[in-house]
């Protein structure tokens, strides 16, 4: 009688079902892939503070960031900045390895302290000089610059002299914005002024966690105030100096969603979509703040001068949507997606890509943006390096679930024109620290050795899948 063994499977069936599925695999990615019009701009993302390093070189000068990272607590593993993903040394190599993704844009942003150490007075050529070489690097290799000019990292000098909340900030802001224009403009498809102004103003000036570590409601509202008005002032002096690239913000929104049909829950849902969304989007899109934040905030209001609200709203050519969760609120015990059973991602924030449909189609419906974007959406995984390789099956899932989510928006008429996966590669997660991994690149701390994910040679695969699809009609 034979008995039992638990020795190999059988390699013959092993290989058809693995054939089969990568056979499955590609018919999935393929189909997907084919969603996308020819001009869809397919890119991945960073910022400047997060994989810069070089916090003390080539002339750059300080940052609300590096003086927050040493503030004892501040930052949960305690690191800071300084070395980051080495970036400022390592350009060549990482533009080789964006090259390697096969995407059309890189979006990055320019770190002020590092052009104008002071945020006010000299420019710093060194610091001009690595962005050129970005930019030309870029373009070199057939991939289009999408600079954000302010992803948080404002020079500490203006922060000693009030920092955002201080109008001069904005006229120094409009004067950074127009050196960089006058610099690396002519060959960038788009410039976006700031990126996510809610986190700035609610995250560094109402609750403290992000820098400059301010905990003042007052001052947060007109933090936001000022940097819209930057924004639109800057979109005015940019068009006046001719600048050809696409101008626009890059906001974080989620679809609000009420945890029950309470009348409490909804209630409270409406208030905060209107807190973190129609706060920045009403006055961008309608020149007003909604009312019922206005009424909310009493005496916190931000002060508003004549004909701010109309440079606010200077159209601008296209949005972009950082979109990483949506959000559940309830008046009661906050929501929590763990206790109600839904997947999560290492930062805790649910998955759940139909709520990106939501939104995008809200988007369309409410403010019809002259083109809306995806500027950053992706997940934090643990990712542990096995043997050289990092299977991150679940960042590949998250990503598939969000740009199949962005193809159903388009198919119902959102007009999604590009998606940017974020992030290039691991990074300083701000308060996070090192712990939170983001990238489709893996990225030893100790070594610099960076290694590409599961995930971004899937994204490698869908973009090769995009190229090659057969369309019909647009593109
Ligand atoms: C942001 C920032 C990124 C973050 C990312 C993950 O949007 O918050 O643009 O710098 O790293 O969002 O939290």
């Amino acid at each position: 009688m034979p008995t039992p063994t638990r020795g190999p499977r059988p390699a013959a069936p092993a290989a058809v079902a693995s054939a089969e599925t990568a056979a499955s695999q590609d018919s999935a990615l393929a189909e997907l892939a084919a969603c996308f019009p020819s001009d869809f701009v397919w890119g991945v993302a960073t910022s400047a503070f997060q994989i810069e390093g070089a916090t003390r070189e080539g002339g750059r000068g300080e940052s609300i960031w590096d003086r927050f990272c040493r503030q004892p607590g501040a930052i949960a593993d305690g690191s800071d900045g300084d070395v980051a993903c080495d970036h400022y040394h390592r350009l060549e190599q990482d533009l080789d390895l964006i090259a390697s993704l096969g995407v059309g844009a890189y979006r990055f942003s320019i770190s002020w302290p590092r052009v104008q150490p002071d945020g006010s007075g000299a420019w710093n050529e060194t610091g001009l000089d690595f962005y050129e070489r970005l930019v030309d690097g870029l373009l070199a290799r057939g991939i289009a610059p999408w600079p954000t000019l302010n992803h948080w990292d404002l020079p500490q000098a203006l922060q000693d002299d009030g920092g955002w909340g201080a109008l001069e900030t904005v006229n120094r802001f409009v004067s950074y914005a127009r050196q960089i224009n006058r610099r690396i403009g002519d060959r960038c498809a788009a410039i976006a002024t700031h990126n996510e102004p809610w986190v700035i103003a609610v995250l560094g000036h109402q609750q403290g966690i992000f820098a400059p570590g301010l905990r003042r409601r007052a001052m947060a509202m007109q933090v936001a105030h000022h940097l819209l008005l930057s924004h639109g002032q800057a979109l005015q002096a940019l068009r006046a100096d001719g600048c050809r690239a696409a101008l626009g913000i890059v906001l974080n929104l989620s679809a609000v969603q009420a945890a029950s049909d309470d009348a409490a829950d909804l209630a409270a849902a409406r208030l905060e979509d209107a807190r973190s969304l129609r706060w920045y989007c009403d006055p961008l899109f309608h020149g007003r703040y909604p009312a019922e934040v206005l009424d909310e905030l009493g005496s916190d209001a931000p002060w508003v001068g004549p004909g701010d609200m109309a440079a606010i709203a200077t159209p601008m050519d296209f949005l972009g949507v950082n979109n990483y969760s949506r959000t559940v609120v309830s008046a009661g015990t906050p929501w929590d997606p763990r206790a109600q059973g839904m997947p999560v991602t290492d930062m805790g924030w649910e998955i759940c890509p139909q709520a990106l449909t939501e939104l995008l189609l809200r988007l369309r419906r409410d403010y019809a943006p002259q083109r809306l974007l995806i500027t950053e959406n992706g997940a934090a995984f643990a990712d542990p390096l096995h043997d050289g390789q990092v299977h991150d099956d679940d960042r590949v899932r998250y990503l598939h679930g969000h740009i199949r989510a962005v193809a159903e928006a388009n198919r119902q008429g959102a007009e999604v024109g590009g998606y940017m996966a974020w992030s290039l590669m691991d990074n300083f997660e701000w308060a996070s620290g090192y712990a939170k991994r983001f990238g489709l690149v893996h990225v030893d701390y100790a070594t610099q050795r960076r290694t590409p994910k599961r995930s971004a040679l899937w994204y490698r695969s869908l973009l090769q899948a995009w190229r090659a699809a057969p369309r019909q009609g647009r593109g």
